[in-house]
């Protein structure tokens, strides 16, 4: 069963998530969430999802990531689940497109720390930490905004904003600097 995932202007994209208890996370309840958050975000596709984007102001998000690109920073990253986490980013920016399934069809270049420490619990309760970088580190830093009422186009450099169709059209090949440089995005 997929569920239906809530489109920008929904106001549950824009209210900040509230905490699981222990009990919380080990009942059927949530537990039949995460399945069903697994089997949405591998449909749409996505490579993460959190709860408001489902309807529910939960801090709880799935991440997983099959894709793997040469000298991008990506890695495959293993199916998971986050659940009242606390991030904390590295100082150094890294400028890049991404997109959200609540945002559907669009992307934009979005700055993110390269690297981030993320301290939360896992499916069963457990806590766990996590040091990511690049790709994945970004991952986390979009699912957790989801958590806190925050999306992409908040943060992201606004005239990179465009349809996915025109920038699979026009932006590969081109460096992002170049990019943004050409676009009249100040650094
Ligand atoms: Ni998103």
């Amino acid at each position: 069963m997929l569920l239906k995932i809530v489109q920008t202007g929904d106001p549950v994209l824009r209210t900040p998530a509230r905490p699981l208890s222990t009990e919380d996370i080990a009942s059927a309840e949530v537990q039949r969430l995460i399945e069903l958050m697994r089997e949405t975000m591998r449909d749409a596709p996505g490579v993460g999802l959190a709860a408001p984007q489902i309807g529910l102001p939960l801090q709880l998000a799935v991440i997983e990531d099959v894709g793997e690109v040469e000298a991008t920073d990506r890695r495959p990253v293993p199916f998971h689940v986050i659940i009242n986490p606390q991030i904390t980013l590295g100082d150094e920016r890294v400028d890049f497109f991404e997109g959200c399934l609540s945002v559907d069809g669009y992307q934009a270049v979005v700055p993110r720390a390269r690297t981030a420490r993320v301290a939360a619990r896992d499916h069963r309760g457990e806590a766990i930490n996590i040091d990511a970088s690049g790709w994945y580190a970004r991952i986390l830093q979009h699912e957790i905004d989801h958590l806190n009422g925050t999306l992409y186009i908040d943060r992201m450099r606004t005239r990179t904003f465009g349809t996915s169709r025109n920038v699979a059209r026009y932006v590969p090949g081109i460096p992002i600097a170049d990019l943004l440089a050409g676009l009249g995005e100040k650094d």
